[in-house]
């Protein structure tokens, strides 16, 4: 399967519009080795012709031009995205949507139920959508089942309910459901090999961990390198509070991937621009490499 990343940072991108952080701030002066980052998206296709388009990002516009497989090529009216996961109703995920709104097919739409509650209330991007191109729902397993997506012959997805938070503006902020945020295993059947994709995962539960075990390749949350990490601009949120397992220290991401076996390709997506790692240069980034441990950049081509 092919896997392009469309966005490899987390909710505001890389540099964030009003950060100074160091590596905001050295990233505009051309004093760091980094990339920009977009936000948070990643498409999968079998053939390279059609693909999924998982989360749709605020930067989508640039992401489509950066990726030309996505592009239109086949009428006067034309896109390479045939359907859409939500992983999660964050607004790093689900702003893009409102970007399609051209589109001169209904959007096909998988998401859960409380996913799309919050994208029909505290957010009401689908309801608004069905003023312009119109938006076909289709729910999704939170218990690991499997589901399938029209055109999609090849592959079978299956979904499982993650810890991790609903977004600020979701009337349950404070009330997680099961399926507010979702990790999703890719399986293609003529190869038999499997993506895992997770960009906010908050711990590693028993089948989280089952997942990462089974799949050639993982999309794993890499958000923060630790959990106070938003102390150097100015908040006290913690990592795991907000639903994002830090890399580093006791049950750290880096101590999850060192249990997962060595031919996995173990990839760190979501980098919030905060995080160390981003800095190729850094001893933080030294220790990935050591740990074999990738870090996702924008138009990374991955074939699992
Ligand atoms: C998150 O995953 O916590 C987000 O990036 C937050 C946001 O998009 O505002
Ligand atoms: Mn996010
Ligand atoms: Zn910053």
């Amino acid at each position: 399967m092919y896997i392009r990343v469309l966005g490899s940072g987390a909710g505001g991108g890389f540099p964030q519009w009003n950060c100074n952080c160091d590596n905001c701030r050295r990233l505009r002066r051309g004093e760091i080795n980094a990339r920009p980052r977009t936000q948070s998206s990643i498409a999968v296709s079998a053939d390279g012709e059609d693909w999924v388009l998982f989360n749709a990002s605020p930067d989508i516009r640039f992401q489509l031009e950066a990726n030309p497989p996505l592009q239109p090529k086949r009428g006067v009216r034309d896109t390479g995205i045939r359907a859409i996961v939500l992983i999660d109703a964050q607004i790093d995920h689900t702003t893009g949507l409102l970007i399609l709104r051209e589109s001169n097919k209904p959007l096909e739409i998988y998401c859960t139920e409380p996913v799309y509650r919050d994208l029909t209330s505290g957010f009401p991007v689908l309801s608004m959508l069905d003023h312009y191109c119109k938006v076909n729902h289709h729910p999704l397993p939170i218990n690991g089942g499997a589901f399938t997506i029209d055109g999609f012959e090849d592959f079978r997805f299956r979904s499982h309910a993650l810890k991790s938070k609903a977004p600020p503006y979701s009337p349950h902020r404070e009330d997680p459901h099961p399926g507010d945020n979702i990790g999703v295993i890719v399986e293609q059947l003529s190869t038999g090999r499997k993506l895992y994709y997770a960009p906010g995962l908050g711990e590693i539960e028993p089948h989280v961990f089952e997942a990462m075990q089974e799949s050639d390749c993982l999309l794993v949350d890499g958000t923060f390198w630790t959990d106070d990490e938003m102390a150097k601009v100015g908040s006290d949120k913690k990592a795991r509070e907000i639903g994002h397992l830090p890399q580093s220290g006791p049950g750290g991401m880096m101590e999850v991937l060192s249990r997962v076996p060595a031919s996995t390709r173990k990839i760190l997506i979501h980098i919030n621009n905060t995080n160390p790692i981003l800095d190729q240069d850094s001893p933080q980034r030294r220790q990935l490499e050591k740990a074999g441990i990738e870090v996702a950049y924008d138009t990374m081509e991955i074939v699992v």
